[in-house]
Protein backbone atom coordinates (compact mmCIF):
# COMPACT_ATOMS: atom_id res chain seq x y z
CA UNK A 1 0.00 0.00 0.00
CA UNK A 2 3.29 2.14 0.63
CA UNK A 3 4.72 1.38 -3.25
CA UNK A 4 8.08 -0.81 -2.95
CA UNK A 5 9.48 0.46 0.62
CA UNK A 6 9.12 -1.60 3.22
CA UNK A 7 7.16 0.34 6.33
CA UNK A 8 8.90 1.50 9.47
CA UNK A 9 6.72 2.42 12.22
CA UNK A 10 8.40 4.34 15.51
CA UNK A 11 7.03 6.94 17.99
CA UNK A 12 8.38 8.84 20.69
CA UNK A 13 6.47 10.91 24.16
CA UNK A 14 6.60 14.52 24.82
CA UNK A 15 7.13 13.94 28.81
CA UNK A 16 10.16 15.71 30.09
CA UNK A 17 12.79 16.56 28.27
CA UNK A 18 14.39 14.05 25.90
CA UNK A 19 17.00 12.47 26.91
CA UNK A 20 20.65 11.19 25.46
CA UNK A 21 19.04 7.35 25.71
CA UNK A 22 16.13 8.41 23.57
CA UNK A 23 18.67 9.35 21.23
CA UNK A 24 21.18 7.22 21.26
CA UNK A 25 18.83 4.41 21.32
CA UNK A 26 15.88 5.65 18.92
CA UNK A 27 16.63 8.72 16.93
CA UNK A 28 19.02 7.95 15.93
CA UNK A 29 18.81 4.84 14.55
CA UNK A 30 15.29 6.35 12.96
CA UNK A 31 17.90 8.74 10.81
CA UNK A 32 20.22 5.85 9.70
CA UNK A 33 16.96 4.08 8.87
CA UNK A 34 15.37 6.76 7.13
CA UNK A 35 16.78 6.08 3.37
CA UNK A 36 15.74 2.75 3.66
CA UNK A 37 12.10 2.79 4.62
CA UNK A 38 8.72 4.38 3.79
CA UNK A 39 8.71 6.04 7.92
CA UNK A 40 6.26 7.49 9.90
CA UNK A 41 7.54 9.09 12.81
CA UNK A 42 5.11 9.91 15.85
CA UNK A 43 4.67 12.50 18.33
CA UNK A 44 2.85 9.93 20.67
CA UNK A 45 0.73 12.77 22.48
CA UNK A 46 -2.58 10.44 23.51
CA UNK A 47 0.15 7.85 25.13
CA UNK A 48 1.01 10.95 27.39
CA UNK A 49 -1.94 11.69 28.98
CA UNK A 50 -1.80 8.10 31.06
CA UNK A 51 0.23 10.18 33.68
CA UNK A 52 -0.88 14.03 34.40
CA UNK A 53 0.13 17.10 32.31
CA UNK A 54 0.47 20.46 32.18
CA UNK A 55 -2.01 21.38 29.06
CA UNK A 56 0.03 24.04 27.95
CA UNK A 57 3.29 22.49 29.04
CA UNK A 58 2.56 19.08 26.99
CA UNK A 59 1.34 21.11 23.79
CA UNK A 60 4.57 22.87 23.79
CA UNK A 61 6.63 19.56 24.23
CA UNK A 62 4.83 18.05 21.57
CA UNK A 63 5.73 20.71 19.10
CA UNK A 64 9.12 21.15 20.27
CA UNK A 65 9.50 17.10 20.06
CA UNK A 66 7.96 17.72 16.38
CA UNK A 67 10.77 19.90 15.41
CA UNK A 68 13.61 17.84 17.31
CA UNK A 69 12.96 14.87 14.99
CA UNK A 70 13.54 17.05 11.72
CA UNK A 71 16.82 18.71 13.80
CA UNK A 72 18.33 15.26 14.18
CA UNK A 73 18.17 15.10 10.39
CA UNK A 74 14.74 13.22 9.41
CA UNK A 75 13.45 15.20 6.09
CA UNK A 76 9.30 15.56 6.63
CA UNK A 77 9.57 15.45 2.92
CA UNK A 78 10.25 12.24 3.19
CA UNK A 79 9.24 11.03 6.22
CA UNK A 80 6.12 11.51 7.78
CA UNK A 81 6.83 13.18 10.74
CA UNK A 82 2.91 14.15 12.46
CA UNK A 83 0.88 14.46 15.84
CA UNK A 84 -0.72 10.94 17.04
CA UNK A 85 -3.71 13.23 18.46
CA UNK A 86 -3.96 14.39 14.76
CA UNK A 87 -5.17 11.34 13.58
CA UNK A 88 -8.45 9.59 15.26
CA UNK A 89 -7.90 6.19 13.43
CA UNK A 90 -5.12 5.69 16.42
CA UNK A 91 -7.79 5.84 19.12
CA UNK A 92 -10.54 4.14 17.20
CA UNK A 93 -8.15 0.41 16.35
CA UNK A 94 -6.70 0.90 20.34
CA UNK A 95 -10.60 0.35 21.01
CA UNK A 96 -11.04 -2.37 18.07
CA UNK A 97 -7.65 -4.01 19.55
CA UNK A 98 -8.50 -4.15 23.78
CA UNK A 99 -11.27 -6.51 22.90
CA UNK A 100 -8.31 -8.69 21.25
CA UNK A 101 -6.35 -8.45 24.27
CA UNK A 102 -6.59 -9.98 27.19
CA UNK A 103 -6.05 -8.65 30.97
CA UNK A 104 -3.72 -11.54 31.63
CA UNK A 105 -1.25 -10.17 28.80
CA UNK A 106 -1.62 -6.47 30.36
CA UNK A 107 -0.92 -7.64 33.89
CA UNK A 108 2.76 -8.83 33.18
CA UNK A 109 3.58 -5.53 31.43
CA UNK A 110 6.51 -4.28 33.31
CA UNK A 111 6.33 -0.93 32.48
CA UNK A 112 3.02 -0.25 33.64
CA UNK A 113 3.58 -2.02 36.70
CA UNK A 114 6.67 0.34 37.14
CA UNK A 115 4.68 3.41 35.92
CA UNK A 116 1.97 2.15 38.64
CA UNK A 117 4.37 2.42 41.53
CA UNK A 118 5.43 5.63 40.61
CA UNK A 119 2.06 7.20 39.91
CA UNK A 120 0.00 5.40 42.77
CA UNK A 121 -2.22 7.68 42.80
CA UNK A 122 -3.47 7.71 39.53
CA UNK A 123 -3.49 3.70 38.39
CA UNK A 124 -5.96 4.87 34.85
CA UNK A 125 -7.46 2.73 32.43
CA UNK A 126 -5.10 3.94 30.07
CA UNK A 127 -2.12 3.45 31.63
CA UNK A 128 -3.03 -0.46 32.02
CA UNK A 129 -4.43 -0.36 28.30
CA UNK A 130 -1.20 1.75 27.12
CA UNK A 131 0.48 -1.55 25.48
CA UNK A 132 -2.45 -1.94 23.12
CA UNK A 133 -2.18 1.84 21.89
CA UNK A 134 0.95 1.10 21.20
CA UNK A 135 -0.14 -1.89 19.48
CA UNK A 136 -2.63 0.50 17.26
CA UNK A 137 0.18 2.67 16.22
CA UNK A 138 2.00 0.35 14.47
CA UNK A 139 -0.61 -1.90 12.88
CA UNK A 140 -2.18 0.95 11.53
CA UNK A 141 0.66 1.97 9.63
CA UNK A 142 1.22 -1.93 8.85
CA UNK A 143 4.47 -1.67 9.96
CA UNK A 144 7.98 -4.39 9.31
CA UNK A 145 10.00 -2.67 11.51
CA UNK A 146 9.90 -0.53 14.68
CA UNK A 147 13.33 0.86 16.01
CA UNK A 148 12.75 1.34 19.72
CA UNK A 149 15.19 0.73 22.49
CA UNK A 150 15.60 -2.28 24.75
CA UNK A 151 13.23 -1.02 27.26
CA UNK A 152 10.39 -1.42 24.66
CA UNK A 153 10.74 -5.06 23.33
CA UNK A 154 7.69 -6.46 25.84
CA UNK A 155 5.81 -3.96 23.93
CA UNK A 156 6.42 -5.33 20.82
CA UNK A 157 6.44 -8.63 21.44
CA UNK A 158 2.63 -8.33 22.74
CA UNK A 159 1.61 -5.92 19.41
CA UNK A 160 3.04 -9.43 17.51
CA UNK A 161 0.49 -11.71 20.07
CA UNK A 162 -2.57 -9.26 19.22
CA UNK A 163 -1.41 -8.87 15.40
CA UNK A 164 -1.42 -12.89 15.32
CA UNK A 165 -4.60 -13.28 16.92
CA UNK A 166 -6.14 -11.15 14.88
CA UNK A 167 -4.85 -12.63 11.64
CA UNK A 168 -5.48 -16.44 12.95
CA UNK A 169 -9.53 -15.25 13.20
CA UNK A 170 -9.72 -12.57 10.28
CA UNK A 171 -7.37 -13.41 7.79
CA UNK A 172 -4.11 -11.75 6.80
CA UNK A 173 -5.01 -8.05 8.03
CA UNK A 174 -1.77 -7.15 9.69
CA UNK A 175 2.04 -7.36 9.35
CA UNK A 176 3.42 -8.78 11.67
CA UNK A 177 6.13 -5.94 12.76
CA UNK A 178 9.60 -6.66 13.55
CA UNK A 179 11.72 -4.82 16.38
CA UNK A 180 14.65 -3.17 15.19
CA UNK A 181 17.60 -2.33 18.42
CA UNK A 182 20.53 -0.68 17.51
CA UNK A 183 24.04 -2.40 18.28
CA UNK A 184 25.40 -0.03 20.67
CA UNK A 185 23.16 2.47 23.11
CA UNK A 186 20.06 -0.06 22.92
CA UNK A 187 20.44 0.40 27.04
CA UNK A 188 21.92 3.54 28.05
CA UNK A 189 21.56 3.78 31.69
CA UNK A 190 21.81 6.40 34.61
CA UNK A 191 25.05 8.19 35.25
CA UNK A 192 24.22 8.01 38.75
CA UNK A 193 22.90 4.51 39.04
CA UNK A 194 24.14 2.27 36.17
CA UNK A 195 21.26 -0.59 37.10
CA UNK A 196 18.75 2.10 36.16
CA UNK A 197 17.67 3.32 32.30
CA UNK A 198 18.90 6.38 31.98
CA UNK A 199 15.04 8.41 32.12
CA UNK A 200 13.15 11.55 31.42
CA UNK A 201 11.60 11.45 34.27
CA UNK A 202 14.54 11.06 37.14
CA UNK A 203 14.12 12.95 39.81
CA UNK A 204 17.97 13.13 40.05
CA UNK A 205 18.77 15.43 37.30
CA UNK A 206 22.61 13.95 37.15
CA UNK A 207 21.73 10.79 36.31
CA UNK A 208 20.26 11.96 32.79
CA UNK A 209 21.89 14.32 30.07
CA UNK A 210 19.30 15.98 28.24
CA UNK A 211 19.44 17.21 24.71
CA UNK A 212 19.04 20.59 25.36
CA UNK A 213 21.97 20.36 28.04
CA UNK A 214 24.69 23.13 27.10
CA UNK A 215 28.07 21.76 27.14
CA UNK A 216 29.28 22.99 30.38
CA UNK A 217 26.49 20.84 31.72
CA UNK A 218 27.20 17.79 29.86
CA UNK A 219 30.65 17.67 30.95
CA UNK A 220 29.99 18.33 34.56
CA UNK A 221 27.05 15.60 34.58
CA UNK A 222 29.99 13.41 32.76
CA UNK A 223 32.47 14.60 35.44
CA UNK A 224 30.13 13.54 38.38
CA UNK A 225 29.33 9.64 36.68
CA UNK A 226 29.46 7.27 39.73
CA UNK A 227 31.91 4.61 38.28
CA UNK A 228 33.99 1.89 40.58
CA UNK A 229 37.13 1.21 42.35
CA UNK A 230 38.83 -1.09 39.77
CA UNK A 231 40.54 1.56 38.44
CA UNK A 232 40.79 0.36 35.03
CA UNK A 233 38.75 0.51 31.37
CA UNK A 234 37.04 -2.76 30.89
CA UNK A 235 33.83 -3.80 29.25
CA UNK A 236 32.43 -6.32 31.92
CA UNK A 237 29.38 -6.68 33.98
CA UNK A 238 31.18 -6.21 36.89
CA UNK A 239 31.79 -2.67 35.77
CA UNK A 240 28.49 -1.26 35.11
CA UNK A 241 29.22 2.30 35.35
CA UNK A 242 32.04 2.11 32.71
CA UNK A 243 30.38 0.10 30.53
CA UNK A 244 27.36 2.35 30.24
CA UNK A 245 30.19 4.91 29.69
CA UNK A 246 32.13 2.70 26.58
CA UNK A 247 28.36 2.25 25.48
CA UNK A 248 28.03 6.31 25.37
CA UNK A 249 31.50 6.70 24.26
CA UNK A 250 30.73 4.13 21.16
CA UNK A 251 27.25 4.89 20.35
CA UNK A 252 28.55 9.00 19.79
CA UNK A 253 32.11 7.99 17.86
CA UNK A 254 31.01 4.64 15.98
CA UNK A 255 34.16 3.54 17.56
CA UNK A 256 33.56 -0.32 19.36
CA UNK A 257 34.57 -1.32 23.04
CA UNK A 258 37.16 -3.03 21.77
CA UNK A 259 38.84 -0.11 20.05
CA UNK A 260 37.67 2.10 23.17
CA UNK A 261 39.07 -0.51 25.68
CA UNK A 262 42.43 -0.15 23.66
CA UNK A 263 42.20 3.57 23.27
CA UNK A 264 42.17 4.14 26.85
CA UNK A 265 44.55 1.03 28.25
CA UNK A 266 46.05 2.33 31.04
CA UNK A 267 44.74 6.44 31.39
CA UNK A 268 42.63 7.31 34.39
CA UNK A 269 38.78 7.59 34.48
CA UNK A 270 39.11 11.36 34.98
CA UNK A 271 40.40 11.23 31.29
CA UNK A 272 38.07 8.66 30.23
CA UNK A 273 35.10 11.09 31.53
CA UNK A 274 35.81 13.95 29.96
CA UNK A 275 36.34 12.46 26.58
CA UNK A 276 33.10 10.97 26.90
CA UNK A 277 31.76 14.00 27.61
CA UNK A 278 33.32 15.41 24.72
CA UNK A 279 31.96 13.02 22.85
CA UNK A 280 28.74 13.66 23.43
CA UNK A 281 28.97 17.34 23.30
CA UNK A 282 29.85 16.62 19.55
CA UNK A 283 26.79 15.00 18.90
CA UNK A 284 24.31 17.40 20.84
CA UNK A 285 26.19 20.57 19.18
CA UNK A 286 24.77 20.75 15.61
CA UNK A 287 21.26 18.96 16.52
CA UNK A 288 20.93 22.31 19.52
CA UNK A 289 21.81 24.40 16.38
CA UNK A 290 19.58 22.97 13.85
CA UNK A 291 16.77 23.19 16.65
CA UNK A 292 16.73 26.68 17.39
CA UNK A 293 16.89 27.53 13.55
CA UNK A 294 13.79 25.38 13.04
CA UNK A 295 11.94 26.83 16.01
CA UNK A 296 11.85 30.35 14.64
CA UNK A 297 10.26 28.37 11.28
CA UNK A 298 7.09 28.71 12.61
CA UNK A 299 5.73 28.76 9.19
CA UNK A 300 7.25 25.81 8.34
CA UNK A 301 6.43 23.94 10.96
CA UNK A 302 3.08 24.63 10.83
CA UNK A 303 3.41 23.43 7.36
CA UNK A 304 4.97 20.19 8.24
CA UNK A 305 2.24 19.58 10.97
CA UNK A 306 -0.30 19.95 8.28
CA UNK A 307 0.93 17.90 5.62
CA UNK A 308 2.14 15.34 7.17
CA UNK A 309 -0.89 14.92 9.26
CA UNK A 310 -3.24 14.41 5.97
CA UNK A 311 -0.30 11.79 5.14
CA UNK A 312 -0.54 9.64 8.28
CA UNK A 313 -4.45 10.19 8.26
CA UNK A 314 -4.39 8.61 4.09
CA UNK A 315 -2.69 5.58 5.40
CA UNK A 316 -4.41 4.52 8.51
CA UNK A 317 -7.73 4.78 7.06
CA UNK A 318 -7.10 2.03 4.61
CA UNK A 319 -6.11 0.13 7.89
CA UNK A 320 -9.11 1.07 9.82
CA UNK A 321 -11.85 0.53 7.39
CA UNK A 322 -10.33 -2.89 6.17
CA UNK A 323 -10.25 -3.97 10.40
CA UNK A 324 -14.31 -2.30 10.69
CA UNK A 325 -15.21 -4.64 7.90
CA UNK A 326 -13.35 -7.64 8.99
CA UNK A 327 -15.06 -7.16 12.62
CA UNK A 328 -18.57 -6.82 11.19
CA UNK A 329 -19.04 -2.79 11.63
CA UNK A 330 -21.56 -1.72 8.73
CA UNK A 331 -20.19 -0.26 5.76
CA UNK A 332 -20.62 3.70 5.32
CA UNK A 333 -23.24 4.60 2.61
CA UNK A 334 -21.25 7.66 1.07
P1 LIG B 1 9.69 6.74 25.16
O1 LIG B 1 9.11 8.05 24.80
O2 LIG B 1 9.82 6.40 26.61
O3 LIG B 1 11.11 6.57 24.52
C1 LIG B 1 11.33 6.83 23.13
C2 LIG B 1 12.39 5.87 22.60
O4 LIG B 1 13.61 6.02 23.33
C3 LIG B 1 14.06 4.75 23.79
N1 LIG B 1 14.75 4.92 25.07
C4 LIG B 1 15.99 4.50 25.33
N2 LIG B 1 16.89 3.85 24.58
C5 LIG B 1 18.09 3.58 25.15
N3 LIG B 1 18.42 3.92 26.42
C6 LIG B 1 17.54 4.57 27.21
N4 LIG B 1 17.88 4.92 28.43
C7 LIG B 1 16.26 4.89 26.67
N5 LIG B 1 15.17 5.54 27.16
C8 LIG B 1 14.24 5.53 26.17
C9 LIG B 1 12.78 3.91 23.92
O5 LIG B 1 13.06 2.53 23.86
C10 LIG B 1 11.97 4.39 22.74
O6 LIG B 1 12.34 3.70 21.57
N6 LIG B 1 5.87 3.62 24.40
C11 LIG B 1 6.94 4.35 23.75
C12 LIG B 1 6.47 5.29 22.66
C13 LIG B 1 5.62 4.66 21.63
C14 LIG B 1 6.08 3.85 20.56
C15 LIG B 1 4.92 3.50 19.83
C16 LIG B 1 7.35 3.40 20.16
C17 LIG B 1 4.28 4.77 21.53
N7 LIG B 1 3.86 4.07 20.44
C18 LIG B 1 5.00 2.68 18.70
C19 LIG B 1 7.41 2.59 19.02
C20 LIG B 1 6.27 2.23 18.31
C21 LIG B 1 7.66 5.18 24.79
O7 LIG B 1 7.11 5.55 25.81
O8 LIG B 1 8.91 5.57 24.42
Amino acid sequence: MTGDKKVLFSGMQATGSLTLGNYLGALKNWVSLSDEYECFYSVVDLHSITVRQDPAELRKRARNLLTLYIAAGLDPEKNCIYYQSHVSGHAELAWILNCFTYMGELNRMTQFKDKAAKHADNINAGLYTYPVLMAADILLYQADVVPVGKDQLQHLEITRDIAQRFNHLYGDVFTIPEPFVGRVGAKIMSLQDPSKKMSKSDENPNGSVYLTDDADTVMRKFKRAVTDSCANIAYNEEQPGIRNLIDIYCACTGKTPQQTVKEFDGKGYGEFKLAVGESVVDVLRPLQTKFAQLQKDKAYIDSVIKNNGEKAERFAAKTLRKVQKKVGFPERIR
